[in-house]
């Protein structure tokens, strides 16, 4: 049995603790929260669950093996490092660190103490970005043209980070997962309307062998909007997350360029075939990325989701930030 105590009982936490707590092989032993409130909910939905506004308590329990931290980031590097040095594995929200130093140390620190980390990239486990994951490594969409990503909504505004490391990480991570092609440099551009964040920007992600990704990420859009397009040179996909059914779209289109000897004028022939919907995994992916934090642990494997992954997201997202400042000037990874 693994026995998890959880940190941070806000808008995320109950979704962390309800997965745990779902998972065979894993006991939900302890929940930490500094409001009062948060506690009286966590009582009222977990009725056997010991609760603690006592951050030292959860952290140095005795019955406790993991600790998941789901506090706002710039809180992850303090607790998860006390968890660690308290000989705890660490599970961690996004994004998992203020700075890319903080994480190198984290990672250092669970090496030296064989302690696992995980960062919860929750994307990486539904059933759309495993299936965009199997057609690419089977060749299906051919080489790689881009990666296109529109995240907006109306708020939730965060009053710690800006909207790039509140929202990006999903892209973030998703691209690194989907696209082996090493990140060259990142541009950004954004601007702040209501406070001292911004609420709005615009990620371009340069990879090697020109693939280029883009990430529009806004809290002030009137309408949520969940779409990435993939193109590649063979298929092209459409990948809505706000479909009930269908949220991947495979279509057969693409564009092929000759050269014939003697002749000046490129030809292009456009190929527009079949589009089709292949069937995706509907479980809950948190469940699922809960579980394998488990199995991780019981089993002494690395997850794939690890610090090192997370430490990418990071480096991505100070990168972001610096060309942000500069108001969009181009910053090598
Ligand atoms: N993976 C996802 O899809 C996803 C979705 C939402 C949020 N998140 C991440 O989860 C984290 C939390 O986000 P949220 O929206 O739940 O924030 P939130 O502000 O709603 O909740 C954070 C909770 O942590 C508590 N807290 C803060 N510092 C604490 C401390 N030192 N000790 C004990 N409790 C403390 C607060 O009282 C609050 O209840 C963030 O890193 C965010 O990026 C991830």
């Amino acid at each position: 049995m693994i026995r998890i105590g959880i940190i941070g009982y806000g808008y995320w936490g109950p979704h962390i603790v309800r997965n745990f707590h779902s998972i065979e092989g894993c006991d939900v032993t302890i929940v930490c929260d500094k409001r009062t409130e948060a506690l009286g909910r966590v009582k009222q939905a977990h009725p056997s669950v010991q609760v603690t506004s006592d951050i030292g308590e959860a952290l140095s329990a005795t019955n406790v093996d993991a600790v998941a931290i789901v506090t706002p980031v710039w809180t992850h590097f303090e607790l998860a490092k006390a968890a660690l040095e308290n000989g705890k594995h660490v599970f961690v929200e996004k994004p998992f660190t203020s700075t890319a130093a903080q994480a190198e140390e984290l990672i250092e620190l669970a090496e030296k103490k064989n302690l696992r980390i995980m960062v919860d990239h929750t994307f990486l486990f539904t059933g759309a970005v495993k299936k965009i994951r199997q057609l690419i490594d089977e060749g299906a969409l051919g080489r790689l043209f881009y990666y296109d990503s529109t995240r907006v909504n109306l708020g939730l505004f965060q009053h710690d980070v800006n909207v790039i490391w509140d929202l990006a990480p999903h892209d973030l991570s998703i691209m690194d997962y989907l696209i082996k092609d090493k990140v060259e440099a990142i541009v950004a551009t954004g601007e702040k309307h209501l406070n001292a964040h911004e609420d709005i920007a615009f990620i371009t992600v340069y990879f090697q062998n020109n693939i280029i990704a883009h990430i529009n990420v806004n809290w002030l859009s009137p309408v949520k909007v969940r779409t990435t397009l993939i193109g590649g040179e063979k298929k092209m996909v459409v990948w809505n997350d706000l479909e009930a059914d269908e949220k991947v779209k495979i279509y057969d289109k693409g564009v092929q360029i000759t050269n014939r000897e003697g002749v000046y004028d490129l030809l292009v022939s456009y190929r527009s075939g079949d589009m089709w919907a292949p069937r995706v995994e509907q479980t809950e992916a948190l469940k699922a990325e809960c579980g394998y934090f488990i199995d991780c642990i019981k089993n002494s494997t690395t997850p794939f989701n690890d610090g090192r992954s997370g430490l990418k997201v990071v480096k991505m997202l100070e990168a972001a930030n610096q060309s942000i400042r500069e108001r969009g000037r181009i910053v090598p990874i």
